[in-house]
């Protein structure tokens, strides 16, 4: 047996040591391609590499690419974003392959954020699945669109960590939690990139925004964030760290300075953290003209900054051209060197070399791949699973959902037969034509099982100058030519012919995502009234809100018998919709992001400090950590989420009272469908350190397990817990795991939890 151990162990070393010559011969190889071709680069030709430019496609600054065409033939480009087919990156790629003087291709890159032409839903919603494999899935699927259609970069994880909901980025992330955000990112890694990007049916991923861009103060896009470096390293960082050990090929900076200095310029965090500390090999880019935003943040002129960008190992300049501007001037003057610049240019080429593309320029300008690849019917129907999967069940009272066949439905709200806004933010490469709208599901699945009475009853909103803003991209929100009364009557009529009412309500597409910030989340006025006059009719209401981030839902909760949060469930959203309204599928989506019960409780999340005047309820007296007029707790917590059935809990044991250093202990639970309905449930553990040399959060996740269980079924559940899962930053920013008192908590979400106690001893 030993013997066998032996050999068994002897030829998985030895399969190691073959793959690591395998990849050191790669290595050689690329290096001998990159470095020869770098000897017939001038200098000039070099910085062109650092260049990246759009003309036109997706703009989001004041500033888009000019001249494009005769800069790719000068060698002054490196890369390109915003054009998608076959056809025309075809033609860009032959202006650099066949008119540049050293022939080098270019690499084509997009926001590829949430599926590619077939939309799943916004990644707060993805993540609320906590279904790791279906995130990659996600992933996989829009690599395969994005290449057939001849990108073979995307922007995307984004990995920002967010606490405040006003701000609109929070829906492009996974939420609040730091030990989710490294699943998530390492799923979507895997799934763009598989096991190498050089496969041409998957795209480099850039993982984004390094760093910090989720903690803007008071939630206003691109405004500046401050905080400790435990709070960093505990919390924010771990995300793209995630993202960089399962291989990530690029990395955006982010729009915000950190400690002071903007990310763009900041050498600690590009070079000393991300390159000497974490090991990242691949190249750098900016986001969107963030080079000379740094002349506004006040750190000079564009020549100082572009050689500051360059010193702190930036290594590609999105559109703002201060590299192909300035570099020259500042080599000649000695305020940049010929090895910055000739580092950049290495990785930009070793990225390429990557991909393939000396190889084969065109290998994603497949016309059979662009007509058979996309929008398939497989793709749809991942897209309307995983959309049912990420969606969350807020509330249920009497079991008004199921929505019960044979009844009348009152179909109402400017969300229930919107194509226009059912894919969400970052759609870009999405046709919301192609969307199924919430009539449209509700028929398909219901048939001629259900009456529909649809009534559009209000506007997204009826301020007609918020609209304007928000319409930046197109008509999402549209005023109706019916007075806002005329539209709630006929709402009312609706509701009054139907045993219960659907209001599909919430925010138009892009009220969310970049540069959409709220400093009022909740539903908008026009909505507001529709709900008040529908309450007055005594129908059961379900709400099905569509949305992107967090909103403050405390009359909803309070007024409505159902609310299911879809968010933007992307091209299948109606259909989705359907299967959860129906019971086809059974919601078991869990929230990642906590809904404040209002705007005055930002920023809230579960993973807080305990304070040293923690507030136990009302007779804890004056002077403790609360507010007089609102409670500390959300309105739903973080990893809420009901489902048709229930579950039910037992108490929470631990194999052994102690651990130590190297050893393991199991918390087990038996988990129970005490309900009627069969139902998957996302069991979540956390764990308190209780005495620490620095604060430490009321709990944090550590680990969480799927399981579905038939009506009446019971299944114990285990977690194994290690040392590591006990670790933190110390004041040196060491991570270590201190011997005293911990808490393991099991349960459906971070408020209703077991706990049992363990100690970690010397
Ligand atoms: C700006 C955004 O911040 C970033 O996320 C995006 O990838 C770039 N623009 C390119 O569109």
């Amino acid at each position: 047996m030993k013997k066998l151990l032996m050999i068994g162990a002897c030829s998985i070393a030895l399969h190691i040591s073959q793959a690591q010559t395998k990849t050191n011969t790669q290595d050689a190889k690329m290096n001998a391609f990159v470095s020869s071709l770098m000897q017939k680069m001038t200098v000039e030709e070099k910085i062109g590499q650092l260049n990246l430019v759009t003309p036109g496609g997706t703009v989001t600054g004041s500033v888009v690419s000019k001249d494009v065409d005769s800069k790719i033939r000068n060698g002054q480009v490196g890369s390109l974003f915003g054009i998608t087919g076959p056809d025309k990156i075809r033609k860009a790629q032959e202006i650099a392959v066949n008119n540049s003087r050293l022939h080098i291709p270019l690499i084509f890159g997009l926001d590829v954020i949430h599926g590619h032409r077939t939309i799943f839903p916004i990644p707060l919603g993805l993540s609320c699945s906590w279904n790791m494999d279906m995130i990659e899935k996600s992933a996989e699927i829009a690599a395969s669109e994005a290449t057939a259609d001849g990108l073979s970069w995307v922007y995307s994880p984004m990995v920002d960590i967010a606490r405040d909901p006003r701000w609109g980025r929070v829906s492009e992330g996974s939420g609040e939690d730091t030990y989710l955000g490294c699943q998530v990112a390492k799923a979507m890694v895997k799934g763009y990139q598989g096991s190498s990007y050089s496969d041409p049916t998957k795209v480099m991923a850039c993982v984004k925004h390094f760093a910090l861009y989720g903690a803007a103060e008071a939630g206003r896009d691109y405004n500046t964030t401050d905080m400790s470096r435990i709070k960093m390293y505990e919390y924010y960082l771990p995300p793209y760290k995630a993202a960089v050990d399962a291989g990530v090929g690029s990395v955006m900076s982010s729009f915000n300075e950190v400690d002071g200095v903007p990310a763009t310029a900041n050498k600690w965090l590009m070079t000393d953290l991300l390159r000497k500390q974490w090991g990242f090999k691949g190249f750098v880019v900016t986001d969107y003209t963030a080079i000379n935003e740094m002349i506004d943040h006040g750190l000079g002129d564009l020549q100082r900054v572009s050689a500051e960008a360059l010193k702190a190992g930036i290594d590609m300049d999105m559109v703002g051209e201060g590299f192909l501007t300035t570099l020259q001037k500042s080599l000649k003057e000695g305020k940049v060197t010929v090895a910055q610049i000739n580092a950049a240019c290495k990785r930009v080429l070793e990225a390429k070399y990557k991909l393939g593309l000396f190889d084969d320029p065109y290998r994603y300008c497949n016309e059979q791949r662009f007509n058979n690849a996309i929008l398939t019917d497989a793709n749809r129907a991942a897209a309307r699973e995983f959309a049912a999967k990420s969606m969350v069940l807020l509330k249920n009272n009497n079991n008004v959902l199921p929505l019960q066949k044979g009844k009348t439905i009152a179909l109402v709200g400017p969300l229930a037969d919107n194509k226009r806004n059912m894919l969400g933010t970052w759609s870009v490469s999405g046709d919301p034509e192609k969307s199924i709208t919430v009539l449209q599901g509700l028929k398909n699945v219901a048939g001629s099982d259900a009456n529909i009475i649809y009534a559009r009853g209000c506007n997204i909103s009826d301020d007609t100058a918020f609209a304007k803003k928000v319409n930046a991209f197109g008509k999402e929100i549209e005023i109706d030519t019916r007075s806002p009364q005329q539209m709630i009557d006929e709402a009312v009529v609706a509701a009054s012919k139907a045993d219960v009412i659907v209001a599909v309500l919430g925010e138009a597409a892009d009220m969310t995502g970049e540069s959409s910030s709220m400093s009022d989340i909740g539903l908008q006025k026009s909505q507001k009234a529709l709900l008040d006059e529908l309450k007055r009719t005594g129908k059961p209401i379900v709400i099905v809100l569509l949305n992107g981030r967090p909103m403050t839902l405390t009359w909803e909760d309070q007024n409505a018998d159902a609310i299911l949060d879809a968010w933007f469930s992307g091209t299948e959203a109606g259909n989705a919709i359907a299967d959860v309204l129906f019971g086809n599928y059974n919601p078991s989506g869990k929230l990642t992001m906590s809904f404040p019960r209002n705007v005055g409780q930002i920023p809230i999340y579960y993973n807080h400090k305990n304070t040293g005047r923690p507030y136990s309820g009302v007779g804890a007296g004056k002077f403790r950590s609360n507010y007089l007029d609102v409670s500390n707790d959300p309105l739903y917590p973080f990893g809420f989420g009901l489902s048709y059935t229930s579950f039910t809990y037992s108490n929470v044991t631990v194999s052994s009272p102690t651990i130590k250093q190297g050893q393991k202990i199991t918390a087990s639970v038996t988990v129970t469908n005490s309900g009627k309905f069969d139902g998957t449930e996302t069991v979540q553990l956390y764990i308190r350190d209780l005495v620490g040399t620095v604060t430490r959060p009321v709990k944090e996740l550590k680990g969480y397990q799927q399981i579905t269980l038939k009506a009446g079924e019971s299944r114990k559940v285990d977690f194994t817990i290690s040392v590591d899962d006990l670790k933190f930053y110390n004041t040196d920013l060491k991570r270590v795991a201190e011997p005293g008192d911990f808490k393991v908590f099991i349960g459906t979400n971070s408020r209703d939890v077991k706990e049992a106690d363990f100690k970690l001893v010397q």
